[in-house]
C-alpha cells in the first residue's frame, strides 16, 4: 500500500475521548456486549446521514456494499489477487478514495463522498465496534 495517512494522530484523540466516556459510565447500569459506545453510535449516525447505510446496512449487515460486521482486521482479497488486512489504514483509504482498492469479484462501485478525516475516523470507530 502506498498511501499511509497519518491516522494514529486522529485516532488517538478519538480513542482517548472514548476511554473517558467509558470511564465515566462504567459504574452505571449494566451494559450488554452488543451495546455501542457513544463514539461508535456517533459513527453509526454519521454513516446513516451520509448515505453509507443504504448500501452497507443500517447495522452494518451489508447490501450492495460489503458487510461491515467483522470487516475490521479481516483478510480481504483485492482485484489483483493480493490479500490485505482491513486495518485502519485500509479502511481509511477505502472510504477516502473508494476506487483505490477494489475487492476481487465485486462489480458494484462505491461512490465517492466528502467526509472529512474526522468523520472517517468516527465511522471507523463504528466499523471496529461491529465485531460480528
Ligand atoms: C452505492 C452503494 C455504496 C454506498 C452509498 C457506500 N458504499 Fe462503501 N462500498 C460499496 C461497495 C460496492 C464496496 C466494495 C467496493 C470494492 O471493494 O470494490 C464498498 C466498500 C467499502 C469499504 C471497504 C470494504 C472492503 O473491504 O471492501 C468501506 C470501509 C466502505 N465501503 C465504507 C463506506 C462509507 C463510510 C460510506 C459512506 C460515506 C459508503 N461506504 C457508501 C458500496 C457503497
Amino acid at each position: 500500500m502506498t498511501k499511509k495517512p497519518n491516522f494514529k494522530f486522529l485516532y488517538g484523540a478519538t480513542l482517548t475521548s472514548a476511554a473517558l466516556i467509558f470511564g465515566a459510565c462504567s459504574s452505571g447500569s449494566a451494559s450488554t456486549s452488543t451495546a455501542l459506545s457513544t463514539e461508535a453510535k456517533a459513527g453509526q449516525e454519521l454513516a446513516s446521514a451520509s448515505g453509507c447505510a443504504s448500501c452497507h446496512g443500517s447495522n452494518g449487515e451489508g447490501r450492495v456494499g460489503v458487510k461491515w460486521i467483522g470487516l475490521a482486521d479481516s483478510q480481504v482479497t483485492l482485484s489483483d489477487g493480493t490479500t490485505v488486512t482491513a486495518d485502519d489504514a485500509y479502511l481509511y483509504t477505502s472510504i477516502k478514495d473508494p476506487s483505490a482498492m477494489r475487492r476481487k469479484g465485486v462489480t458494484s462501485q462505491m461512490p465517492s463522498n466528502n467526509l472529512t478525516d474526522e468523520e472517517i475516523a468516527s465511522i471507523i470507530v463504528y466499523i471496529r465496534a461491529l465485531k460480528g
